[in-house]
């Protein structure tokens, strides 16, 4: 129905009022900006205390017919306002929601934690080279101290008092020893000729003493050896691979089989070929340095030193507990380092050791 403009609705003040009241208590939810602020604002409306309560309050001049209409109107006030409260309560808890999400945000677009891919170092991996081809020929792998006594590392094999390899100058002396027998990093693997041979004879101790051929002594053993010496290609701390075979008929002519069938399985060179040149090692007799040829790629054409080698002496023999009239055979010693320079093709070994990940790395 039309109002006519000089009508006024009784109630029409009150509902103005009213319309303010929601209209201000939803501006003062809206700037709440937290849920405390939010509950102090309801307060001023429909708390205890609250403009709504107030208003009931002042219900009561009223007739019971202005009650009713006067009541009904305060309380769709107080539902607006309530409903207004109940919105800005949701509000503010999705916001802090959104919030609590976005600080605890996984990107998962990061990429993960890379589990560092190891390698084996060059040197082992040429020394589990040569265990597997000598092993292949069945040498045993024998291991021993690196800090060795004055008789395994010099006296047993040979080596006389005056041997310039006795010198403060080249060898590394440690305490622990006697003046008389000095402690030492031992100086090459040879000591280990001494001591794998002892250890076979006394396994073979029964079969010796009743005139019985002994299992022929066939051993490779590679590990750290210590000299001071430092350069482009000498290291103090350095690798050397010992080999020992010992019977009854083993002759110069094995060990060059043996080695030759070596360095080209090592090397994968069928048309490599071996010089062994006269030399002179106190523990062997005749000795002879063995050196190698290729003969196509980057090196071919040179004599590369690879090893000493020779016949076991006898003197060395017999410290072994064995007669040098029955037991004969030869040793080798060669440098696994050097190996690994020639077959990879690295003109500095102090680069094995210095433990640089980007050299190191290359091999895996
Ligand atoms: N021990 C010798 C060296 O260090 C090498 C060698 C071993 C020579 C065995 C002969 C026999 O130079």
């Amino acid at each position: 129905m039309a109002l006519s403009p000089f009508f006024v609705f009784p109630h029409e003040t009150h509902m103005n009022e009213l319309d303010a009241l929601v209209d201000s208590a939803r501006v003062a939810f809206a700037q709440a900006a937290t849920p405390a602020d939010l509950e102090n604002a309801k307060a001023q409306y429909i708390g205890k205390s609250g403009r709504i309560t107030e208003l009931m309050k002042g219900m009561a001049t009223l007739s019971v017919e202005e009650k009713k209409t006067r009541g009904a109107a305060i309380n769709l006030a107080k539902q607006a306002i309530e409903a207004a409260l109940a919105e800005r309560r949701q509000a503010l808890a999705d916001a802090e929601l959104q919030a609590q999400l976005k600080a605890e945000a996984l990107d998962v677009t990061l990429p993960g934690r890379q589990r560092g891919q190891g390698g084996l170092h060059p040197v082992s991996l040429t020394l589990e080279r040569i265990e597997a081809i000598f092993g292949s020929q069945g040498f045993e792998v024998a291991e021993g101290p690196e800090i060795e006594s004055d008789w395994f590392n010099f006296t047993a094999l040979n080596t006389p008092e005056d041997h310039p390899a006795r010198s403060m100058h080249d060898t590394f002396y440690v305490e622990g020893g006697s003046a008389k027998a000095p402690n030492l990093l031992r100086t090459h693997t040879s000591p280990m000729q001494i001591r794998h041979a002892v250890q076979h004879v006394k396994r073979h101790r029964a079969a010796l003493d009743a005139g019985l051929p002994m299992p022929e002594i066939r051993v490779i053993a590679p590990g750290r050896t210590y000299r001071v010496d430092s350069d482009a290609t000498h290291s103090p701390m350095f690798h050397q691979c010992e080999g020992l075979w010992i019977g009854e008929n083993v002759s110069f002519k094995d060990l060059k089989v043996v080695f030759t069938d070596f360095c080209r399985t090592f090397f994968e060179s069928d048309d490599l070929v071996l010089r062994f040149r006269p030399s002179f090692f106190p523990f062997t007799e005749p000795s002879a340095e063995i050196d190698i040829q290729f003969q196509s790629g980057p090196l071919a054409g040179r004599w590369l030193e690879v090893a000493g080698s020779g016949q076991v002496h006898p003197n060395v023999v017999r410290n072994m507990g064995l007669d040098p009239e029955r037991y004969i055979g030869f040793a080798f010693g060669m440098g696994p380092d050097r190996l690994t320079m020639l077959r990879y093709g690295v003109n500095d070994l102090r680069l094995f050791f210095d433990g640089d990940i980007r050299f190191l790395s290359q091999f895996r």
